[in-house]
């Protein structure tokens, strides 16, 4: 219709003014937003067909129901015409006026957390409630969405889905369908509105910020139907554009449950039907678009093939054990799986599986066939226990835990039933049935056919190479067996649903004493003090590293972007190796004499430029500075420091008196009378910025100004090359060469804090310092250097070194032992062998040009720095307001995905990069993407 065929109805009809339209989406209907005059807003349908039309008197009578048996619900109530008739025949149209709901499309809102699920499965048990006794007009009996007939609709659709994996899993879920579709004639029924999905439902922010459940829409499709219908539906779109789309299920069925209690039978086909639905919604439009370009039912669409993809892979009798629990029905008693005869002749021992096995140590996992080569032994891993094997980078549906028992045999070996057994399924899997329970043999070579019975000892089959067998107790299992990995989220559903088959193997697990993340945490709130903060709101349980990945106990991968420690990567073998050949043999102070700390010190002496050249080998980058700062108010006989503001020098007395970062934060108590603050020459927030070529010599003047302060002349100007924790600050070209003349014109010494970006970080430089041209008098550094083992170290020339020597004897007992002086020369051989600094550059390069790409899209991100492998991420919020809740945010929100990052800065709102330096273009992807898909879900 027309704009001004509408205007003339309005009036005609309903003595209305439009002075907006707004012309919506809709399957048949021409759906009109229309705001008055007086700011009264309607929605008006236009459909081709007459005003005796049996489907749309059917809709009158159901608006007519709902309004009279739950006006609380708010579903848009139809406008009665100037005739007192709410269908108005216009030309080929009837016209009808309806009440205008407010509130976002359910598609729309951002999030959906699980009450607003609830609330959704509440609305649709109320609706269905007030539709149960409404006499169905003749004529009105089913439709192309009606659930009931979704095999019909969906295979008028599927000859024109062309990709095979779409295929796939639509014959998955129609087998599904199948399977449920006999039990229809058993399940209460009533009329339902039908078609509940994330289109057809309003959600709008409460007072708290929190989302309600505002309006629902269009009752079409309303149908005398089976009751179970309403909640399925609900259920196949809540699950769309999810990472859990079971949780979100799970939410919604408990909320339809609380209204309308649900029958065992209906909670068993409610994820069927709602899989179904979507294939009946991913392949009509599918068609519909093929046959003509349809923009509405391209964005109907849209999410729901990738949904249908993550569904499939959830085996329906977990979703139903899922919606039972949910629902406060009982567990059905377990079996308790026992053994007539032995399966395999001989014991197996038990082999850990788990992240934290000591058995990966050394070793690379992911090499086929590594473990079984490593063990060399006959033996079995724990049920329901999480595999390294199976590690995945953490999200919702990464599936690390291992269902059922893996044998370890040579392959060949018979195996023999373990009771009398009928076979019920060969091929992938061969599936026995027992008394009470059921077998799953993956992996197995087996003579035997189905329907043939086995006695206990009769062979089964042959090993292959990577056996597997699990125990359950539905015969859902018989048509689709389990897979082999699930969710650490759905362990306490599959121990319902799979007991433990050791007892049926002859495989007696060990007792397990690891503690889990709950226990650890509740551990460090009792034994450590809370100034000793952990990351994290929601810690994860790290169990083991490798390159730039860490694992927890869960098997969850997580790509590290945060550790600059572990400078050549996680467990690099080669460290360790180093670590372990020199603590076998020899481990002792300093004040002996041994080589490693002769050649060590040549080498770590011969990266830096003359006159750098004695070394004091420390443990950590606090000592390292705190015995600077001692050298240089020894040397200079002055007390006084300049430091530049933000900065963060260690934790020792003195360098936390040297770090404003600590001082000026919380609970510090401000700066010693010694220190002095110099402008953080910061370009984004700071008075010189990127715009200005001169920013170096303007921020150095004021390092010029305070010296020329000062009551009396400096020992010393500390600064990193690169400002680490006070949020990845770019020393500005020209600002360290200036202002160290400025400390040097008054005699004070020039300290390089290169604790953080040190070692070949910055990719042009091996020091930070050289970047900037200068050579400093004291260079300290620290973290990198020992790949995570504590060594530190200070070094500088010759004369101060000397002037250092008043007599007094500077001992270090751990600092430089053999252990260390090994590890140490391993790191620089690595850096330098591997090309790590030359890597740093050329995929620091890149990660800065992906960040700024990620920048223009996304308002948040206020400003991306850095050089090398040290980058940051400024968040912000209106302008260049510090977005210090936003960052923490992202960081859990980037953690649940998998990515490990961290807000710093002087306000905490600095995403810090600073991985491992074996950090690739592929891990620089994976971050961005993680990242980007983090920024959206946060809007
Ligand atoms: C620049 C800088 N210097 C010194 C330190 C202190 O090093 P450590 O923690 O090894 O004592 C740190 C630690 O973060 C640092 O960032």
């Amino acid at each position: 219709m027309k704009p001004s065929q509408i205007q003339t109805v309005l009036s005609e009809h309903y003595g209305l003014d439009a002075v907006r339209q707004e012309v919506l989406g809709g399957e048949s209907d021409h759906n009109v937003r229309i705001v008055t005059a007086d700011g009264e807003e309607f929605l008006l349908k236009a459909t081709k067909g007459s005003t005796e039309d049996v489907v749309l008197r059917w809709q009158t009578d159901v608006l007519a129901h709902l309004a009279e048996r739950v006006p609380q619900v708010p579903v848009s109530r139809l406008v009665p015409a100037r005739s007192g008739d709410s269908l108005v025949a216009y030309g080929p149209y009837v016209v009808r006026l309806l009440t205008w709901l407010p509130g976002t499309l359910f598609a729309e809102v951002p999030h959906h957390p699980p009450a607003l699920l609830t609330e959704l499965g509440q609305v649709a048990g109320r609706l269905t409630l007030a539709l149960a006794d409404l006499p169905v007009r003749d004529g009105i009996t089913s439709h192309h969405w009606d659930v009931r007939r979704a095999r019909d609709a969906i295979e008028t659709g599927l000859p024109f889905v062309t990709n095979e994996n779409d295929r796939g899993n639509v014959a998955r879920v129609l087998s599904w369908f199948d399977r449920c579709a006999g039990e229809f004639g058993e399940l209460p029924a009533g009329v339902v509105h039908h078609d509940i999905n994330d289109f057809n439902v309003l959600a709008e922010p409460g007072d708290g910020g929190e989302w309600r459940l505002s309006g629902v829409l269009d009752v079409g499709d309303a149908l005398h139907t089976i009751r179970v219908a309403e909640v399925a539906i609900a259920v196949a779109y809540a699950m769309l554009r999810k990472e859990d789309p079971l949780a979100a299920a799970v939410a919604v069925v408990a909320g339809f449950h609380s209204v309308v209690p649900l029958t065992e039978s209906e909670l068993a086909v409610i994820f069927p039907l709602a899989a179904a639905r979507l294939c009946v919604n991913a392949t009509t439009w599918t068609r519909r678009t093929a046959e003509a370009e349809d923009g509405y039912g391209r964005a109907r669409m849209r999410h729901t093939w990738p949904a249908v993809a993550r569904i499939v892979r959830i085996h329906p009798a977990l979703a139903e054990a899922a919606f039972r629990a949910a629902c406060g029905f009982s567990r059905p008693e377990s079996p308790r799986p026992r053994a007539d005869s032995a399966v395999v002749s001989g014991p197996l021992t038990e082999i850990d599986l788990t992240p934290a096995s000591d058995l990966y140590d050394g070793l690379d996992w992911t090499e086929p066939h590594a473990v079984a080569r490593a063990t060399g032994a006959r033996g079995f891993s724990r049920h329901l226990s999480a595999s390294l094997l199976a590690a995945e980078p953490r999200s919702g549906a990464a599936e690390t835990v291992q269902l059922g028992i893996r044998l370890f045999l040579p392959e060949g070996e018979p195996l023999r039933a373990p009771l009398a057994a009928k076979v019920e399924r060969t091929g992938e899997q061969l599936v026995l049935r027992h008394q009470d329970f059921w077998s799953i043999w993956w992996g197995v070579d087996s003579p035997l056919g189905t329907g043939e019975r086995a006695e206990p000892g009769a062979i089964l089959g042959k090993a292959g190479a990577d056996v597997q067998v699990q125990v359950v107790t539905a015969p859902a299992f018989v048509a689709e067996p389990p897979p082999r990995h699930v969710r650490p989220a759905d362990v306490p559903l599959w121990t319902i649903l799979s007991p433990d088959p050791a007892a049926l193997l002859g495989a007696a697990p060990a007792g397990s004493a690891r503690r889990d993340v709950h226990d650890i945490v509740s551990v460090r709130r009792s034994r450590f003090a809370r100034s000793q903060r952990a990351y994290y709101r929601r810690p994860m349980n790290l169990v083991r590293g490798r390159g730039v990945w860490l694992y927890d106990e869960d098997g969850f991968g997580y790509l590290d972007a945060i550790n600059n420690v572990t400078h050549v990567g996680h467990a690099e073998p080669r460290v360790s190796a180093a670590a372990a050949r020199q603590l076998a043999k020899l481990n002792t102070n300093s004040r002996f004499v041994y080589e490693g700390i002769a050649a060590y010190a040549e080498r770590l002496c011969a990266t830096l430029p003359d006159p750098l050249e004695v070394a004091f080998l420390v443990c950590t980058g606090s000592e390292a500075n705190d015995l600077a700062l001692r050298i240089a108010r020894q040397v200079t006989g002055r007390t006084d420091v300049l430091v530049l503001d933000g900065a963060y020098h260690g934790n020792t007395t003195a360098v936390t008196g040297i770090s404003p970062n600590r001082y000026k934060g919380p609970g510090g108590t401000g700066a010693p009378p010694t220190t002095h603050e110099v402008v953080r020459p910061d370009r984004y927030r700071g008075p010189y910025g990127y715009d200005d070529p001169d920013a170096g010599a303007r921020y150095a003047a004021d390092v010029a100004a305070v010296v020329a302060g000062l009551d009396s002349p400096p020992a010393a100007f500390i600064a990193e090359s690169l400002m680490g924790t006070a949020g990845t600050i770019m020393l500005p070209d020209g600002y360290l060469p200036a202002a160290f003349s400025a400390v040097r014109a008054a005699g004070g010494l020039c300290i390089s804090d290169e604790v953080q970006v040190g070692v070949g970080r910055l990719g042009s430089a091996f020091w930070g310092f050289e970047t900037h041209g200068v050579v400093p008098d004291i260079v300290t550094m620290g973290k990198p250097l020992g790949n995570g083992h504590p060594i530190a170290a200070v070094v500088t020339t010759r004369e101060i070194a000397d002037a250092f020597d008043t007599g007094m004897k500077y001992f270090n007992t751990f600092g430089g032992n053999p252990v260390s002086c090994a590890i140490g020369q391993t790191v620089l051989d690595i850096v330098q062998g591997d090309g790590l600094q030359e890597h740093a550059a050329d995929v620091g390069a890149y990660f800065l040009r992906t960040l700024h790409e990620l920048r223009e899209r996304h308002a948040v991100v206020g400003d991306v720095r850095g050089q090398g492998l040290y980058l940051g991420i400024e968040l912000v919020r209106d302008g260049r307001e510090p977005a210090t809740a936003e960052a923490m945010a992202v960081a859990e929100a980037m953690k649940d995905r998998g990515v490990i990052v961290y807000p710093t800065g002087v306000h905490d709102n600095v995403l810090k990069i600073k991985p491992p330096m074996v950090f690739d273009r592929e891990h620089v992807t994976r971050f961005a993407e993680t990242l980007d898909a983090v920024l959206l879900s946060l809007r």
